[in-house]
């Protein structure tokens, strides 16, 4: 493939920006979801401001969870606050009318800002038209967009409705109450609203300027009220070649938020009252500063390369991240961030095996905000573990809020069979993430040695984690061993499964890890060990996890070195995965087969043996790993997105070069690619994660062993030069990676291993390792 196919335009000469030169109304979903705004408390969808039939409008606020009767809870639809209907001389302005040249819509990835300008021919008239918006940085609450519209041939009068749409749902599902709505000192305009169940109270209000040239008009707009509606209105006359210039400053604030100062309604006003003095390019400036700061020094990843293309693609991954990221310890990113309703806001385990490596090395406050939020989520994960009859935590398979003990969904889509939908088990069954909680944890602090954390919630975390694996595994007398039956692996199409390799090694880490822990705090850390002894009390939970530790089976390679997905996989059918690998649309094989059938068959959703590969390379051999990969490979589907990062990586581990950029280039395409279904409800934050992953484990080599970090770059055979910095036990380090050799330096001392040898950078000293 080489040139990856993307389905958005980008520029030769601008590694930063994504967009689209065809004004299309058709693929309204795909680019709503690609160019989302965000901040990491506040996340809009890219719709046009106008509107369109099947457009997708979605705002959403972190952390801000609601549940209406006996469905799933969800991150509520806000009401809508880009919404802009401009009449000229009494006509709708709306791109599927009229002639419309010139155009060009995009993100810059670098701030945020979304951009679109055309010109615009209807009945004669012509019209110059720009469009910009942004969400702060600098501000989490503040929405900022400015439209200029210029007729070149006429004077005209232009009609601009612009206000609060609170008549949103999340597909069909009302969760805001009709709340009040009003004007305030002729200007403002404001809707105060609360879900219905979880009663979290928000405010939203919305402030205009209009200049004509560059005067500034003093018009108080004509309020419009509807249900769950309030519009400003504005009449204005335009002469030939002037420009209108309408801007609107717009914020929500949420009872949820911990800078609250007088309320919702009140802070909400306040601050738009003082904010709308300032220019939108003041307040993007400010907004710039902080993507700037805050984000692109501490992150760098640059690519020189035979095209533009996979820099694109790493920075659109790093600004996806970044705009989702909670800016507060009790959220976590939902699988879909807040680009759409897919998931519904829920985080999975996506978060500490595909999208923590990005914090962890870049940004280690924002990875430390993640680990706290599953630290105040061991309220719901004891609950979980107790209400199943099991101790410790046993950690939700989908994640809300953190006192729920469960957010997953119990029907899915329709059985091809029985005509009914499938019940989905993972809330159940899917037990491996309580171990990869863990993992993401005892990654973090082997990145960081963040000592305070491991002493107030990290040990906690893992004990907890290691205590429900104790009272989870089962003794088998007749086979001298304990194992865990029926669960579900990374491997979704097994429902079943006995001894999931994935999730039985993942669960022996865990425990040994706890045993680990419990012993090194009783000789270095007695306060630790006491405050933690009267919660768990750790003696006998260190003899439990010692013993079942050591009888836990770990499937072992067989003859032929294949590691068994589960006791029954490989005795089962195989069929040819070819045309569903193929297809633009995952989960094709539902089409053909149900889940029943799927349980009995070779057929493997995702990395699931691959990814316990990859997490614990050390312990297995070069010639296992490959006869895994051509083994279990040509049998996955890739209907998960997270699949395609942990073949690239081990892949190029592999020296499987070709393989390795192809499944680079996958990833890269899931949202970015030509399918313009891929990304409908949102975008997909693991796969975000899995491609800088591949980048910076794959092609950068950068690998945690043990307490240790190891750098092994090998480039695919396009790059010319990769460029990154990361963050190591506070170290700050820049590698330059080429063809034939790789150089580091460094802010203090750095160790690290390079193919088994150790070696060290002293500060600003730069160390050069030929290949
Ligand atoms: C995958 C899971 C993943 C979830 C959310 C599912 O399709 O199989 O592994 O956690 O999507 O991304």
């Amino acid at each position: 493939m080489i040139n990856m196919l993307f389905g958005v335009d980008t520029k030769k000469d601008n590694d930063w920006w994504i967009g689209s030169n065809t004004p299309n109304t058709n693929n309204l979903s795909k680019f709503e979801s690609l160019l989302f705004q965000g901040n990491g408390y506040l996340g809009i969808r890219g719709t046009f401001e106008e509107h369109y039939l099947n457009e997708k409008r979605d705002m959403f606020i972190l952390g801000t969870f609601d549940k209406f009767q006996d469905e799933p809870t969800e991150l509520p639809n806000l009401p809508d606050i880009v919404n802009l209907e401009i009449k000229i001389n009494g006509k709708i302005f709306n791109l599927d009318q009229g002639e419309v040249t010139n155009y060009q819509r995009g993100l810059n990835l670098k701030n945020g800002e979304v951009t679109r300008s055309f010109d615009w021919k209807f009945d004669k008239e012509q019209f110059k038209f720009e469009f910009r918006r942004f969400v702060s940085m600098a501000n989490l609450h503040l929405f900022v967009s400015k439209v200029t519209v210029t007729p070149l041939n006429n004077n005209v009068r232009i009609q601009i409705k612009s206000g609060i749409d609170g008549q949103m749902t999340n597909s069909g599902t009302q969760h805001l109450v009709e709340g009040s709505k009003r004007l305030f000192r002729a200007r403002f305009v404001q809707m105060q609203t609360q879900t219905q169940d979880s009663k979290v109270k928000f405010a939203l209000t919305e402030y205009h300027r209009l200049f004509l040239d560059k005067v500034e008009l003093s018009l108080n707009p004509h309020l419009e009220l509807n249900r769950r509606q309030a519009f400003a209105n504005y009449s204005i006359g335009v002469e030939k070649n002037q420009t209108l210039t309408f801007v609107k400053y717009a914020n929500v604030y949420s009872s949820t938020d911990k800078d609250l100062r007088y309320g919702v309604g009140r802070d909400s006003i306040h601050e738009l009252e003082h904010l709308g003095r300032t220019s939108y390019a003041s307040l993007l400036a400010e907004s710039s500063r902080v993507w700037e700061e805050q984000f692109w020094q501490k992150s760098l990843v640059e690519i020189k390369s035979h095209n533009n293309k996979p820099q694109i693609a790493v920075n659109y991954a790093r600004y996806q991240l970044i705009s989702n990221t909670p800016h507060d310890f009790g959220m976590n990113i939902g699988a879909k961030g807040m680009t759409g309703e897919g998931y519904k806001g829920h985080a999975f385990w996506d978060t500490e095996m595909f999208m923590m490596p990005f914090f962890t090395f870049n940004l280690p406050q924002y990875a430390h905000n993640l680990m706290e939020y599953r630290y105040l989520g061991l309220i719901g994960a004891v609950k979980k573990a107790h209400q199943n009859g099991y101790q410790g935590a046993q950690y939700p398979w989908e994640a809300a809020m953190p006192i729920d003990a469960e957010s997953s969904p119990l029907w899915g889509g329709a059985d091809i069979i029985t005509g009914e939908p499938m019940k989905i088990l993972s809330g159940e069954s899917e037990l491996h993430v309580t171990s990869d909680v863990a993992f993401g944890v005892s990654q973090y602090l082997r990145a960081t040695d963040d000592q305070k954390f491991a002493k107030r919630m990290g040990d906690e975390i893992i004990l907890q984690c290691a205590k429900f694996w104790a009272s989870r595994v089962e003794w088998s007398t007749r086979l001298n061993r304990y194992q865990i039956t029926d669960v579900i692996g990374p491997d979704e199409y097994k429902e079943h499964a006995n001894n999931n390799a994935f999730t039985n090694y993942m669960a022996h880490w865990c425990m040994e890890k706890g045993a680990n822990i419990i012993a090194d705090l009783r000789q270095n850390d007695m306060a630790t060990y006491t405050s933690l002894d009267k919660k768990l009390p750790l003696a006998t939970l260190f003899r439990d996890l010692i013993e079942k530790a050591s009888m836990m089976y770990l499937p072992q390679p067989d003859a032929e070195k294949i590691i068994p997905q589960d006791d029954n996989y490989l005795s089962y059918k195989t069929i040819n995965v070819q045309k569903y690998k193929e297809s633009d649309n995952t989960s094709e094989i539902f089409k053909d087969f149900n889940l029943k059938q799927l349980d009995k068959i070779q057929v493997t959703k995702q990395a699931d043996v691959l990814l316990l590969l990859k997490l614990f390379e050390d312990k297995f051999s070069t010639s296992v790993i490959k006869k895994n990969w051509f083994f279990y490979e040509p049998r996955t589907t890739h209907d998960s997105s997270l699949s395609y990062s942990t073949h690239a990586i081990l892949a190029n581990d592999l020296s499987l070069y070709e393989q390795a950029f192809s499944y680079f280039e996958h990833a890269c395409q899931i949202d970015l690619g030509t399918n313009m279904q891929s990304s409908v409800k949102g975008i997909h934050l693991g796969s975000m994660g899995g491609i800088y992953n591949t980048v910076i484990e794959g092609f950068g080599g950068v690998r945690i062993v043990e307490d240790n970090l190891s750098i092994q770059p090998q480039l695919p055979k396009t790059w010319e030069t990769l460029k990154y910095s990361l963050i190591w036990q506070g170290v700050k380090i820049k590698v330059l990676a080429t063809q034939d050799y790789f150089s580091i330096v460094s802010d203090s001392k750095f160790k690290f291993i390079y193919h088994d040898k150790d070696y060290q950078v002293e500060p600003k000293e730069k160390l050069t390792i030929e290949l």
